[in-house]
């Protein structure tokens, strides 16, 4: 298995829609964060899927490194320089 690949130092504030699914880019090698386009193909890292329980704003990790993925748990302030 590839290890994921860190797509941003800062996490990923979006808007999610109550209801909707979403699949999160674990691998970080998707052209479109914070979401997965397929790019991990071959990796043996697959995106998490999630349903968002409300309309709100949320922080999705873009490091990569989060123990609580799809959502930023501060990680990437831990991260090597
Ligand atoms: S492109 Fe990264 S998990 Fe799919």
């Amino acid at each position: 298995m590839s290890e994921a690949l860190i797509a941003s130092r800062m996490p990923f504030v979006v808007e999610v829609e109550k209801g909707r699914v979403y699949r999160w880019c674990a691998c970080g090698r998707s052209q479109t964060q914070p979401y997965c386009d397929g790019s991990h193909q071959g990796t043996g890292l697959a995106p998490v899927e999630f349903t968002a329980r409300c309309s709100e704003r949320i922080w999705l990790c873009g490091c990569k490194h989060s123990r609580h993925a799809p959502l930023c748990d501060g990680a990437h302030n831990k991260l090597p320089k």
